[in-house]
């Protein structure tokens, strides 16, 4: 049976979402329609709204942090049932745009039109089809309006510290970009053990949280007259053992890269790069020995995963509701968006 309910539809890049009726068919074999009742924004989904992630077709239903009910599945789905609370995944494949479901079609209509979907799971939607492969069962008491941020934004900067640079206790981390993401590594670094976690950002106001997340020292580059990577090495000898980029911008990548180590150094990079851009460095700073690595989704096998850093959660293991600044009703999604865009909200968390 097909379902009406509420979407945000971007119908063309750079104008605001638009909160729509859309039709939701039922799922077919392998997927599962499911009723999302939380999804946080992400930096990404503010890439689709201004066009600059690759691959992808309009008009298109964003979101990609959601969690939810499962409300039905289709032909031979075993790992989830109707009723269970799951965890919608977002693995980009970059070799396939995942603005269809994998038979290429699409399962919403809106005034007769067929909208794409988003990575598979389209969030922004109160009913969503997904594969079965995207879907993650979770703790049934797994509070959804929080655990959403499992679904990226979470998950993607711990797993940068903890799975691709594998901190060591004892360590020294600096992370460029306090969002979110950022912060997330600032937790996944201080929970490997690292002793100094150095913050780095243009907006001072992220300072607060980042140090009650674990920073022991945060600065500001546009406090400093050198660069922020010369100021790093200044303060740390040698440069870190670990640097991430999460803001996404190829200046910061470079200056990221030339803060660690120039031996043992390791420098992730966690930002989305900007569309079609290419970097220029020194050859010298990776032929001395440092490690350039990249992830997504902070390298979890995330259906196997995911849901075990959920049971974490509910383990008190860490604690990453302090990253949600803001909750939301689903209809203010524009709001949670100039939230982001002014740099006032870590993450808003929209609730159906
Ligand atoms: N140096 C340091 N920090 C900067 C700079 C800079 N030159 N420019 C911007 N920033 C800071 C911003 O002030 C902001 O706090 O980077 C932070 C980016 O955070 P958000 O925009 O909230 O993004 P977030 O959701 O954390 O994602 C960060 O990772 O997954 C990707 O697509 C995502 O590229 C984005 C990045
Ligand atoms: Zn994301």
């Amino acid at each position: 049976m097909v379902i009406k309910c509420k979407a945000a539809v971007a119908w063309e890049v750079d104008k605001p979402l638009s909160i729509e009726e859309v039709e939701v068919a039922p799922p077919k074999a392998h997927e599962v329609r499911v009723k999302i009742v939380a999804t946080g924004i992400c930096g990404t989904d503010d890439h689709v709204l201004k066009g600059s992630i690759p691959n992808i077709d309009y008009p298109i239903i964003p979101g990609h942090e959601g969690a939810g009910i499962v409300e039905s599945i289709g032909e031979g789905v075993t790992c989830v049932k109707p009723g269970m609370e799951g965890l919608a995944l977002s693995h980009p494949h970059l070799h396939e745009s995942q603005n269809l479901m994998p038979d290429k079609t699409s399962r919403f209509t809106c005034k007769g039109k067929a909208i794409h979907h988003f990575l598979w799971i389209s969030t922004f939607s109160e009913y969503t089809v997904m594969p079965d492969s995207a879907i993650a069962r979770i703790d049934d008491d797994a509070p959804l309006d929080k655990v959403c941020l499992f679904g990226c934004g979470f998950s993607t900067g711990y797993g940068a510290a903890i799975n691709t640079a594998k901190v060591k206790p004892g360590s020294t981390c600096a992370i460029f970009g306090l969002g979110g993401v950022g912060l997330s590594v600032v937790v996944g670094c201080k929970s490997a053990g690292a002793s100094r976690i150095i913050g780095i950002d243009i907006n001072k106001d992220k300072f607060t949280k980042a140090r009650e997340l674990g920073a022991t020292e945060c600065i500001n580059p546009q406090d400093f007259k050198k660069p922020i990577q010369e100021v790093l090495l200044e303060m740390t000898g040698h440069g870190v053992d670990y640097s991430f980029e999460v803001v996404g911008h190829t200046d910061t990548m470079v200056a990221a890269l030339v803060s660690c180590h120039m031996g043992s150094g390791t420098c992730v990079l966690v930002g989305t790069p900007p569309l079609g851009s290419q970097l220029s460095f020194d050859p010298l700073l990776l032929f001395t020995g440092r490690t350039w690595k990249g992830c997504l989704i902070g390298g979890w096998k995330t259906k196997d995963s995911i849901p075990k850093l959920v049971s974490g959660y509910m383990e008190k293991k860490f604690n990453p509701d302090v990253l949600i600044t803001h909750t939301l009703p689903f209809d203010k999604i524009n709001e949670g968006f100039e939230l982001l865009q002014s740099g006032k909200s870590i993450r808003t968390v929209l609730v159906f």
